[in-house]
């Protein structure tokens, strides 16, 4: 499998050391680095150039992914976008790549520790949403070059319970004594991969469901099987996709 890697910072990189081990452990070529894009070659690459590979792997900034995404489609090349922080247009990218029959996934987090986290946060919000002594809160912490806050992984856990929980009608990002808001405090530490934490609390006692990211080898891997997940398929898809994960 050819792989362009658009971006090749801390996760591009990462999923070339997880693709390489890969590769030794299985002792063939399954996967090939074909293309390594980043900020000082970005333009002066073709777009036959890109045509050539099987899949590409997005991990670059939120000014840049938009861009990224539509120069794949252009070059029909299937794309896998772990960037966060662009969200606001995901819906509009997911109804064109539908339409126009392109492959594309994105997952604001693709560490299937994460997506086992997402599909318990659901289920236990569909519970909580019952005990209204509960009142909720979100944490979590990333490394301090992170451009985006709340975290892209946050807050797609945080519209999950609001979708579920009744007495929540929106987010914020910091700490509220509004009764019916939820609040998701960020913090920035030096070397933090990401940890996550979705808390209920009572007089009584607290509930908390948590994430603790060591490393990124767990987006890595992820990133990779969803990119061979993708592969045959057309339309726009998620993690919970590739994993038979209900996300409704
Ligand atoms: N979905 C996930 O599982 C997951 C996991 C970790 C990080 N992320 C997100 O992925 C993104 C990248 O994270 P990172 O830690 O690798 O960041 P990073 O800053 O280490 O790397 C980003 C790289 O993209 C390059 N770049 C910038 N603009 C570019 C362009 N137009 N074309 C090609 N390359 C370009 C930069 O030069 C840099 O090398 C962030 O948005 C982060 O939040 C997602």
């Amino acid at each position: 499998m050819k792989i362009a890697l658009i971006g090749y910072g801390k996760m591009g990189k990462a999923i070339e050391a997880a693709a390489l081990a890969k590769n030794q452990k299985l002792g063939k070529t399954l996967y090939e680095i074909a293309l390594k894009i980043d900020i000082d070659n970005r333009d002066t690459l073709t777009l036959e150039e890109l045509a050539q590979v099987d899949v590409a792997i997005e991990f670059t900034s939120p000014s840049t992914a938009i861009r990224n995404i539509n120069w794949c489609f252009e070059a029909g090349v299937p794309i896998v976008v772990g960037t966060t922080g662009w969200t606001e247009k995901l819906e509009e990218i997911r109804q064109y790549a539908t339409t126009n029959h392109k492959s594309f996934l994105f997952a604001p987090n693709y560490s299937i520790g994460v997506n086992i986290f997402f599909e318990m946060n659901r289920r236990l919000a569909s519970i909580m949403n019952q005990y209204e002594d509960y009142d909720i809160d979100m944490l979590e912490v990333h490394h301090t070059e992170k451009k985006d806050s709340p975290s892209g992984t946050a807050l797609h856990a945080a519209l999950d319970i609001l979708k579920r929980m009744g007495r929540k009608s929106d987010w914020v990002n910091q700490a509220t004594d509004e009764k019916d808001i939820l609040p998701i405090i960020s913090e920035r530490v030096p070397n933090v991969p990401g940890t996550h934490v979705v808390r209920y609390f009572s007089e009584i006692d607290d509930i908390e469901l948590k994430h603790t990211a060591h490393n990124r080898k767990g987006f890595a891997l992820g990133a990779l099987l969803a990119a061979e997940w993708l592969l045959d398929k057309k339309g726009a898809y998620s993690m919970e996709d590739v994993l038979g994960f209900n996300k409704d």
